[in-house]
């Protein structure tokens, strides 16, 4: 399973590279709206300054929500750098996008997934990535991880290459759970990746070895 950041934080992808553990970065609108990044040239810089940090894919969202302007940005965007995916939003004019896109040899990533319906239509279009929110579905009472196993069984079942890619998760849990089902990747802030580490048997064993070895 691939692990991407969700974040648009500079420090916070270097931390996650430095981990050695970092596949890619995915974004979206509202956080690069949280890093004070706003105009089309300072979020294209960005989105440069994130591909020039990390090795793997970075997704970078379009604005727009009609099919030409999708598609001139999509291009736009992925014109900025070879690790750049377009994310699209998983409406009518999207999936429209993704499969012209795809048809150019652009790497895309449908967004706002939350049904196993859309995430069909998204893999019949040809995305790269398909982008299951786990997190705001558990919000409303529902199931997220449950969602990505059905994508995963689907998407198996017919042998469909579109990767599905865990988004919104807010805790360990969902990154173990993800895992359990067959997930492709996860995204998550750093907290939730960090926090995989954290056992008090490990600190206490740690101690205890540090503190034998001192013994005089
Ligand atoms: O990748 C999608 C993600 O950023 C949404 O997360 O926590 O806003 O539901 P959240």
């Amino acid at each position: 399973m691939k692990f991407f950041i969700d974040t648009a934080n500079l420090d916070q992808i270097r931390e996650a590279m430095d981990l050695g553990i970092l596949d890619g970065v995915t974004t979206n609108p509202s956080l690069m709206a949280k890093e004070g990044i706003r105009g089309e040239v300072n979020i294209r810089k960005h989105y440069v300054d994130i591909c020039n940090i990390v090795d793997g894919d970075v997704s970078a969202e379009v604005i727009a929500t009609d099919f030409e302007g999708m598609i001139r940005e999509g291009q736009a965007l992925a014109a900025l750098h070879p690790q750049i995916v377009v994310k699209v939003p998983v409406i009518k004019e999207g999936i429209k996008a993704i499969k012209y896109l795809s048809s150019q040899g652009i790497k895309t990533n449908c967004t706002l997934v939350f049904s196993a319906g859309q995430a069909l239509l998204a893999a019949k279009a040809g995305a790269t990535y398909v982008s299951p929110f786990i997190g705001r579905l558990d919000d409303i009472s529902t199931d997220g991880v449950e969602l990505v196993a059905q994508i995963v069984d689907i998407y198996r079942y017919y042998d469909l290459k579109t990767q599905v890619l865990a988004a919104s998760i807010r805790h360990t849990m969902h990154i173990i759970q993800c895992a359990e089902v067959g997930a492709d990747v996860v995204t998550c802030p750093l907290n939730p990746i960090l926090g995989l580490l954290k056992h008090p048997l490990t600190d206490i064993g740690l101690e205890k070895f540090l503190a034998d070895h001192n013994k005089k």
